[in-house]
């Protein structure tokens, strides 16, 4: 997955840590199709959990520092998404690695649909209200 043009919020900060993420996802593709152990899988996917919660708290405080009205709406997706996450982190380290496959494809359908959204007109919004 390439971190591409379409995917730019303009505020730096939060399009490196988006940027990151795309790299963390792209690493659990990698770690896939090399038939990684379900260790090091495990060990990726909760540094990547770990990585998630970092960006997404972030982003609040972003949009708390700038009063952005829908922060408590942004805030609910950012959770149910960590909740998912973790749901799917909990049932591959109890063996179902056959799940990986719908991981993958969850986290970055997910990821690639709210960057293009939610987070990119959030910011729009951000911006305009300054001028
Ligand atoms: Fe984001
Ligand atoms: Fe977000």
């Amino acid at each position: 997955m390439e971190f591409v043009d379409a995917l730019k919020t303009g505020v730096e900060h939060i399009d490196n840590q988006h940027e990151s993420l795309l790299d963390m996802i792209n690493i659990l593709i990698e770690a896939r199709d090399q038939e990684s152990s379900p260790e090091t899988i495990s060990l990726v996917l909760s540094e990547m959990g770990k990585y998630v919660f970092v960006h997404f708290r972030d982003e609040e405080k972003f949009m708390k520092d700038n009063d952005f009205a829908g922060l408590e709406e942004h805030r609910q997706s950012h959770e149910i998404f960590e909740a998912m996450v973790l749901e799917f982190s909990n049932m591959f380290n109890q063996g179902r690695t056959d799940l990986l496959d719908d991981l993958l494809k969850f986290l970055s359908n997910w990821l690639v649909s709210h960057i293009q959204g939610e987070d990119r007109s959030m910011v729009h919004e951000v911006l305009a209200n300054r001028n």
